[in-house]
Formats: C-alpha cells, structure tokens, sequence
C-alpha cells in the first residue's frame, strides 16, 4: 500500500476500540512534552493557543513529502493522483468528524480566523447599513474584526449579546435582541478566556425561530469535546486544526450545503472556477469555489491523521480526566491568597484565567516559565471581554488531555514562587 493510501484508508474507518486510558503512554505520543525547560521538566499548559502534536501527525507529513507530494487536482500522473486521493480523504475525515452530510460542506482554509473572514466577505456582499450581525461579548477578536471591517465597507450595524459576572451568555436577552431583522448571529462555541461551553443547540433553536443562521468559532471546542454540526443544526460551523493536536495553517469551514451554494467565492485564483475568458468567468461548485490556488493540503493529510489519532482515544475517559484537571485546577488555585478567577460558568473546557494581587499578569507569565511552567498572559485577542472584567490583561493556563495533576501542582506552586518575588 502506497503511504498515500495508508493514509485514506486509515481516514475511512473508525477505531472499533478505544485503548485504554494510559496517561504515561498518551505522553509518550508526544514527542515535544520530554523535555526540560530552564534546568526543569517542560509543564505545557498553553494549549488554546496552540496543542502539541502527537507523533503520528508530525510522521504522516514527513511520508506525504517524503513519497507522495504533488499539487492537487491538477495532473494524471501517479504522484498527482496519491496526492489527490489524500487530500479528499483528508475532507471525508472531516466530514465524518464533525458529523457534515456531504463532504462538499467542507471547505478547507488556514483556520478559524480565515473561515471568519471568507464569510463576513462573502456573506455580507451586498448588505447594507440596514444589515445586522450579533456577536456575543465573549467573541475573539477574529469573530468581531472581520464584521467591523465589513461594517466600514457598508455601514452594517454589528450588537452584541451580554455575558454575566459568571462568564455565561446571558441567552434571557437573546431572543430581543434577535427581534429585529438579523442577518447572522456569529459566536463562539467555547470562550478562550473563560472556558465557558456555550449552548449552541439551544442557541441555534432560539436563532433558526427568528430566521436567523449561526456561525459558530469552533477554535476552542474540537480539542476537547466531538461536534456534531447536524446536531447542533448550525448553518457554518469553523475550526483550527493546530488547536486540535493537528498542523498549523489549517482548518475547516463548514457550511450547510443550501448556503454554501449561495455564497460567491471572496478568492479568485487556480482550481476555483469551471470557465474562464476575459470577458466573463464561471465559479465551480463548493467546496472548490472557496479553494483558490495551491491549498494547503500536507496540512489537510496532517489535520486527518490528528483525526486518526483522537479516535484512538477513549473519549468519556478523555472528558473525565480533562474534568477532574479543571475540578483540581480550580480548587488550588482557589486556595491561593490574592488570586482571582475569572470565568466560573457550570459548563467549562479546562481552561482558567486568573489575575494575581499585586503581580502584573507578563510578569507572573515570565516567572511561572522559570518554573517550566509555560502559560499565556495578555488580552488573548478578547479586548471587549477584558473591557467587561475592568482588567487588561490574565493570565491563563489552558489544559489538554496529556496534561497530569502533578503540572496542576507545579502550576500552583510557581504562582506562589511569583507571589514571593513580587506580591
Ligand atoms: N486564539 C488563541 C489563544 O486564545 C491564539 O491563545
């Protein structure tokens, strides 16, 4: 079998089994958490910004490159048809991943930010400052940006759905804010500040009885928990494969077929058309007529296999010790003086941000690294949601299924480390 056909072969089929919940053998999977830091051993809690990749990816690239690399779509010959067959494997395994009807709802694009940006181009052609698009204020900045500058380029009014002191959608005010004639509600699935998991089912039931479509920021969600898009009836679901233990400059948008079919391309280029002359141009059909020029489609063979690999693993297994981290986590930090939490919704990924009396958040980041322990500080592209907190910036530790108590441990005592320097 041909390395390509390993691959699309491996995408066609679903572990029958899971293994068995081994956390030293999961980390042994990735290669990158055996290492020390500063003198001491790597605790990687920077997860939602980016999730280490087990080496099954980092492998099933290096063999595309190494055996089967040709661009897509293009050429007969046998490296160009490998090629090919891998690359729409790799949207089949997609498809099957989020639960999608058709493969062709799948578009693959660099990640989240850009699936954002295809749609407020391309949707909000031809709206108007008589157009409305509702975020939430918990949205990252790749879910607010893209409306503003579509908001300068045609005057669209852009509101915003509260969050609570908790960290929650305050959902009370959703259906009156959606009384008015709305052209998308657009949010994310799970807050990258907070953690909280939004209810997007009851959300898109509130949205659809108001005609209005939903697009949902899935950056934060895949890592941690399955999405079925049929399920959630959402009309575009998007998605980042380096969030999701596959390689950056990936992902996916989805769309329900009857919408993609009405969009116009927001890319001209290569491969995104059925008939060109100068005097006009006809598009193809989705998914290809968002697809313009060379894709990334190593990355598309890599985010597959991340996909192969999490079907490996024993999914309620995997919730219950992301769980138990967050229920550990909350619980020691909570015992430390002068440490405020921020987000405390009833449905949480593991996911904490927290500021410290007395210690700017860069500089506890800076000394939590000292400590091996290695964390993100700052806005974390969520401005407006800081703006709610009155703070301008957190620090956040972010966790991920290969993550143990004993980095939890760690994590706490380096705070108190930082405490003892600077509170
Ligand atoms: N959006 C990513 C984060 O929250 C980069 O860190």
């Amino acid at each position: 079998m041909t390395p390509a056909a390993e691959i699309s072969a491996a995408g066609a089929s679903h572990t029958a089994s899971p293994r068995p919940w081994d956390l030293d053998a999961i980390r042994r999977d990735f290669p990158i958490l055996d290492q020390r830091v500063n003198g001491v051993p790597l605790a990687y809690l920077d997860n939602a910004a980016t999730a280490q990749k087990p080496a099954a990816v980092i492998d099933a690239i290096g063999r595309f490159y190494r055996h089967d690399n040709a661009n897509v779509h293009r050429a007969v010959h046998a490296l160009a048809e490998r090629a090919t067959t891998a690359y729409e494997a790799a949207r089949e395994r997609v498809r099957g991943w989020i639960n999608a009807r058709s493969a062709s709802e799948v578009i693959f694009l660099r990640g989240t930010t850009e699936a954002i940006n295809l749609l407020a181009h391309s949707l909000g052609e031809g709206w108007s400052a008589a157009d409305r698009v509702v975020l939430t204020q918990m949205e990252h900045h790749a879910n607010i940006v893209p409306w503003q500058l579509l908001r300068e380029r045609t005057g669209i009014e852009i509101a915003v759905l509260p969050v609570t002191e908790a960290g929650e959608l305050d959902i009370q005010a959703l259906p009156e804010l959606l009384d008015r004639p709305t052209r998308l509600l657009a949010l994310t699935h799970v807050s990258n500040v907070l953690g909280t998991i939004n209810p997007i089912a009851d959300i898109v039931r509130i949205a659809h009885a108001h005609d209005v479509p939903v697009l949902v920021d899935g950056a934060q969600a895949l890592a941690h928990q399955r999405v079925d898009v049929q399920a959630l009836d959402c009309d575009f679901y998007c998605l980042s494969g380096h969030k999701m233990f596959g390689p950056t400059g990936i992902g996916a948008l989805y769309g329900k077929a009857e919408q993609l079919a009405a969009l116009p391309p927001w890319q001209g280029g290569g491969e995104m058309i059925r008939r060109v002359t100068f005097e006009r141009v006809r598009y193809a059909q989705p998914p290809q007529r968002f697809e313009a020029g060379t894709q990334d489609f190593a990355g598309a063979i890599g985010l597959a296999a991340a996909i192969d690999y999490l079907d490996t693993l024993d999914r309620d297994a995997l919730a219950h010790h992301e769980q138990d981290l967050l229920t550990y986590a909350t619980e020691r930090l909570d015992a430390i003086p002068g440490l405020r939490l921020i987000g405390r919704a009833a449905h949480k990924a593991p996911l904490l941000s927290f500021l410290v009396e007395g210690v700017h958040a860069h500089d506890m980041g800076t000394l939590l690294d000292r400590k091996g322990v290695a964390v993100r500080t700052g806005h974390h592209c969520a401005m407006p949601l800081m703006d709610f907190y009155g703070v301008p910036a957190t620090t956040r530790a972010s966790l991920a299924f290969y993550n143990t108590r004993d980095e939890i441990d760690r994590l706490a005592d380096a705070i108190d480390y930082a405490r003892g320097v600077l509170a």
